[in-house]
């Protein structure tokens, strides 16, 4: 399976290359300081060797080593190991010890050879001589234990290998830096992504991109490009026909009114139906048209000006009194000032489908209450009533475009509360349902950003 992180294969592909190279250089290190070493030890271990050979005569025939036992114990004295020597001659040992470990072959008169062996379950390393004489070859071997050549082997382990593991660490770390600060492009594009809302279809920077992720920002562009294009062929096909629909839906309204007046009861009661479902119909291309027209991606830019909530209250109250009075419903302001940044005609707009939906779904008898003010320095709008409420289950669905609560009278069409947070987002002030403290009704309130962040 292939690796889906560039930065693992990447580091995948640099290490473990940069290991094996560590590794071997170590070993080779390794493997010739050690050749060199103990070529000097047993160059070393041979003198004893050469100056026995001095002292051998046959005066009588009979070789005979000529060396005081002072002088002998002298050529074994070693700081680390036990030394051991035999000088001995068809057999026959005419110095030195029995037992140390015989001679793979006999060597050439004169030429040295060394060898390792065991004697008593002690490792030797053994410099063996031979010498002519009348009766026969005289073999001087002269052994040591291993202890100093071990302890060297563990030096040079330790000396060439510490280097190579704390030199791996370095360029570990190193790369790990280099290829983290190489993907960065990588990160800044995902971040620049990631914190883009969906609405938001710019073109991404592609001069400041890496030549490597530029053809990948290029692409990317074109492709957002596309999707703006045939979201906004989709925004003006729907604003359109909304737009389409509504002078007819006028018309039928009008025609259906007029041929009411004097038709036999049974016939009255079709036109009237048909009334309605023309009234429906119109309402319906209404809110299709204010939704059009405030999504982000029409062409109508966003042009907040200073504006005041309680300002925008105050200048539907004689129409929303009438309405409210047609359905006996107590209409109350409680307008606290409450600066924004805003476009009032669509502050405006969100107070009308607040209101509305009070009305409309609070029974006569009832409470509707609009509110402006500050409430922990935000400016908000709130419109509470005492009429049905809304479950806690459909708070976050009924923004949603055409979704009615089940069982919810009148003729809405469901965009009414879209419509409300569209604008609410445009101003990027937050929308809140909630029952009022009572249990009984709702309160949808606006909450706008303070006045120097929405600057
Ligand atoms: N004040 C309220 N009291 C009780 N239910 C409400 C209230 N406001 C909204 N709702 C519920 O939320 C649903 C969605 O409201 P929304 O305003 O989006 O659509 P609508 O009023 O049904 O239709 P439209 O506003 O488009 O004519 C409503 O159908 C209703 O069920
Ligand atoms: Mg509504």
């Amino acid at each position: 399976m292939r690796d889906r992180s560039i930065r693992r294969r990447l580091l995948a592909l640099l290490l473990v290359p940069l290991a094996a190279v560590l590794a071997a250089s170590s070993v080779a290190g390794y493997s010739t300081a050690l050749a060199i070493a103990s070529e000097a030890y047993d160059r070393a271990l041979l003198d004893p060797a050469l100056a026995i050979a001095q002292r051998l005569a046959a005066p009588e025939g009979r070789v005979e080593l000529d060396l005081p036992a002072a002088a002998l114990e002298m050529l074994r004295v070693d700081a680390a190991d036990r030394v051991y020597f035999a000088v001995s001659t068809r057999g026959r040992l005419i110095a030195g010890e029995t037992g140390l470990p015989a001679l793979p072959e006999l060597p050439a008169d004169g030429v040295p050879v060394f060898y390792d062996g065991q004697m008593r379950n002690e490792r030797l390393r053994v410099a063996a001589l031979t010498v002519p004489f009348a009766e026969g070859p005289v073999v001087i071997q002269v052994a040591e234990t291993v202890v100093k050549r071990d302890r060297l082997v563990r030096q040079l382990l330790l000396s060439s290998a510490a280097p190579e593991v704390l030199f791996f660490i370095a360029a570990l770390a190193v790369v790990w830096f280099g290829v983290t600060r190489g993907l960065a492009p990588l990160d800044d594009l995902r971040a620049e992504l990631a914190s883009r809302s969906p609405r938001d279809l710019r073109p991404l920077a592609e001069a400041n991109a890496a030549d490597e992720v530029r053809p990948l920002v290029i692409e990317l562009n074109e492709l957002l490009r596309r999707l703006a294009e045939s979201i906004d062929a989709q925004q003006r096909f729907v604003a359109d026909a909304a737009h389409q629909l509504r002078t007819p839906l006028a018309a039928l309204q009008a025609q259906v009114e007029a041929a009411r007046h004097g038709l036999p009861p049974e016939l009255a009661a079709t036109v009237d139906h048909l009334h309605a479902a023309a009234r429906r119909a119109a309402h319906l291309a209404q809110k299709l048209l204010t939704l059009a027209a405030i999504d982000p991606s029409a062409d109508r830019p966003f042009a907040p000006e200073a504006a005041d909530l309680a300002q925008v209250a105050q200048s539907g109250v004689t129409d929303w009194l009438a309405r409210a009075d047609g359905k006996r419903v107590d209409l109350g302001f409680e307008l606290d000032p409450a600066p924004v940044q805003g476009e009032p005609q669509l502050l405006a707009e969100l107070t009308a489908n607040l209101l509305e939906n009070a009305l409309n779904y609070t029974p006569p008898g009832g409470e509707v209450t609009l509110r402006t003010g500050r409430r922990n320095g935000h400016p908000f709008l709130e419109v509470e009533d005492n009429g049905p409420g809304i479950p806690e289950s459909e708070r976050e669905r009924v923004f949603e475009r055409f979704h009615r609560v089940r069982g919810t009278p009148g003729e809405g069409t469901g965009l009414g509360l879209a419509i409300v947070r569209e604008i609410a987002n445009r101003h990027r002030a937050g929308v809140d349902i909630r029952a009022p403290p009572s249990g009984i009704g709702t309160i949808v309130a606006v909450s706008f950003p303070t006045a120097q962040s929405a600057a």
